[in-house]
């Protein structure tokens, strides 16, 4: 079977339904199932990174907790969609103004990214889920505890969701690799989640993009799709910026951002990440590291792309002076 020729985003395809189907946050997933087991949940935060199961957690509560009548005891609200905290407390107000039907005693809502919020539409939050707090739980998800209010996040139990681990994300690609009959080996696996930066549903969607062109995953591919300068190519420009040829460094780096149109800050992202892969000490690869920051900054701040990758290439050969005999051979 093959879902490429659908229109059907992958994303949503797989996205678990239930809690055995969810990889990674163990504990998470051990405590909220415990909660959700005994029928009577407290109000929720979710924290943590984009596309690590923090609105899919909620839905599988939800499901778990309603069975087949799950939708109409539940309301999400994305905060960063809705003008302002009177539309959340009216739509609020007329969803829990009827009983939840069944054996559970509240509805839940919702309410995904509520660090959007300002402060003051915090409060009147707090407000409504104090005025509401017998015939309603709220499951708040953000990315940074820190931007919710304190009497916000002392109402409700806190669960902070990690990144994902590679090899979880991995069983989850497996699996929808083989449901549609996808090929795609371990290198060509690593370029995704590398490029996703742990974000389950970039790799997903990168997945499904690059399925889009050949059913035989490769690096390569991966690599068109997220046009992203190929780790091998990058690593040729480090091994003769570390063993100091600047002329060929600059000559190569330039090859790579002109004739596959990359963008100087995809290019440090690249350079950042085949650092750690080259056999030179740790030392050395916390203080290039600090050179990529600064040069980050600066292309951040507007700085001429080019101009900037020269400075790196050139800081690059300052502190390969002291690896002896250059860089030595792969990973
Ligand atoms: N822990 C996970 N286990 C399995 N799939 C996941 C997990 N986290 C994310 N996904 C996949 O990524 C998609 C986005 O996840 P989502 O829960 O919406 O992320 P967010 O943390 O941003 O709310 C889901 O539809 C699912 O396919
Ligand atoms: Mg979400």
């Amino acid at each position: 079977m093959s879902g490429i020729y659908n229109s059907e985003v992958w994303t949503e395809k797989y996205r678990p339904h239930v809690f055995g189907d969810m990889v990674g946050q163990e504990e998470i997933l051990k405590r909220v199932k415990a909660m959700v087991s005994s029928n009577n949940i407290p109000h929720l935060l979710f924290a943590g990174p984009a596309g690590v199961g923090k609105s899919t957690l909620a839905l599988i509560v939800v499901k778990t907790l309603f069975g087949a009548s799950w939708r109409e005891n539940y309301l999400e609200l994305n905060a960063s969609d809705e003008r302002g905290i009177d539309v959340v407390r009216q739509k609020v107000k007329d969803f829990a103004r009827t009983k939840a039907l069944g054996d559970v005693p509240f509805k839940v809502i919702f309410l995904d990214e509520a660090d959007a919020l300002t402060r003051e539409a915090q409060q009147a939050l707090r407000r409504t889920m104090e005025n509401y707090t017998s015939t309603c739980r709220f499951i708040m998800s953000c990315n940074y505890s820190s931007k919710i209010l304190d009497p916000i996040q002392s109402r409700a139990v806190v669960f902070r969701f990690q990144m994902l681990d590679k090899k979880d994300v991995k069983r989850r690609i497996d699996l929808i690799a083989e449901r549609e009959g996808l090929m795609i080996n371990d290198a060509a696996f690593s370029a995704l989640y590398e490029s996703s930066e742990g974000d389950c549903r970039r790799v997903i969607n990168l997945l499904q993009a690059t399925a889009s062109i050949s059913p035989n995953i490769t690096v390569d591919l991966v690599n068109t799709i997220v046009s992203k300068a190929k780790p091998s190519d990058i690593k040729v420009v480090l091994d003769y910026a570390l063993s100091g040829d600047f002329l060929n460094a600059k000559e190569k780096l330039l090859d790579i951002m002109l004739k596959e149109s990359i963008s100087g800050q995809d290019v440090i992202k690249a350079i950042q990440r085949e650092i750690w892969n080259l056999a030179i000490d740790d030392e050395l690869k916390v203080s290039l590291t600090e050179k990529i920051g600064e040069i980050e900054f600066r292309l951040v701040e507007g700085a001429d792309e080019f101009i900037q990758l020269e400075a790196l290439l050139a800081g690059f050969i300052r502190a390969g002076k002291g690896c002896v005999g250059g860089v030595k051979g792969g990973k």
